[in-house]
């Protein structure tokens, strides 16, 4: 289905299991992130795996090298945003700088590639993006204000995205995994349901791949999770740990 894929956020993790996986499958794949080392990691041995280095921070140089990739890829038909953060965040502290980073890319930098890609696919009356969100964004959360907000913006913008597009044959595809082992889980103890890089990478691909403009959990059985949180009335749920 896919021919020529961009994954934003694929030096490591989720990002870099969907683009190997997308690889395998025949799809030639560029593999941005900001850490080059890695990037030529993931793309050692495999000719359908191109890097560039990036800072999605970088937000102005985002159109000139979304063309550029797109002319040396040949065309686009999978735009993937993967990056994020979420530092750590400690109860009493309010660290600016940490919540404009997570804002900056879990959320700005994704504006960023994914407008040129809509725009882009549009016009061609045909594309997928896929936005790796978070079941994090269902509520605002104690423990990290900034991450909840950033995955909450990110799950409205796809929303609307989608709203936007779909109408015009563009598929626009949220996948809300609950944990995954990955460095950004790494040293948070024993997680309920934690599943590997690469099986959060297949199901999120599966929704992609559904082409119905599809939103899922990553794996299924965090909806019930997030319809119960979800029901949860505020006065309560500020009272609760999650
Ligand atoms: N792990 C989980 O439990 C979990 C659950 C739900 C959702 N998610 C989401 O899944 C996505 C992938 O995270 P992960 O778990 O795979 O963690 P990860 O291994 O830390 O991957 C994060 C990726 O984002 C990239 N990135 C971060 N800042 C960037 C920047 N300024 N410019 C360009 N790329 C940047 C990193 O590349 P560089 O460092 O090389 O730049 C890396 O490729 C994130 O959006 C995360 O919020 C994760």
């Amino acid at each position: 289905m896919f021919t020529k894929a961009i994954v934003v956020g694929a030096s490591s993790g989720i990002g870099e299991a969907i683009a190997k996986q997308l690889a395998a499958s025949g799809v030639t794949v560029a593999v941005l992130g900001r850490r080059t080392a890695e990037l030529e990691r993931v793309c050692a041995g495999s000719d359908k795996l191109k890097p560039y280095t990036h800072d999605v921070e970088a937000f102005d140089e985002v159109p000139d090298l979304f063309a550029k990739i797109v002319a040396d890829l040949g065309g686009l038909d999978l735009l993937v945003y993967a990056a994020g953060v979420m530092p750590k965040v400690a109860e009493g502290e309010y660290d600016f700088d940490k919540d404009r980073q997570m804002m900056a890319v879990n959320v700005v930098g994704a504006m960023a590639w994914m407008n040129p890609a809509a725009a882009r696919f549009e016009a061609a009356r045909a594309g997928t993006i896929l936005g790796i969100s978070s079941i994090a964004g269902e509520r605002g959360r104690r423990g990290n204000p900034g991450y909840t907000t950033s995955k909450a913006a990110l799950t409205a913008y796809l929303e609307a995205l989608r709203n936007r597009c779909s109408r015009y044959g563009v598929n626009v595809v949220t996948a809300k995994p609950g944990f995954v082992s990955t460095a950004m889980t790494q040293g948070m103890g024993k997680l309920l349901w934690l599943i590997p890089a690469d099986e959060a990478a297949r199901q999120s691909l599966a929704l992609a791949r559904r082409g119905t403009s599809a939103i899922g959990f990553v794996p299924a059985r965090w909806s019930l999770v997030a319809w119960v949180v979800r029901s949860i009335p505020s006065w309560l749920f500020r009272r609760t740990n999650v």
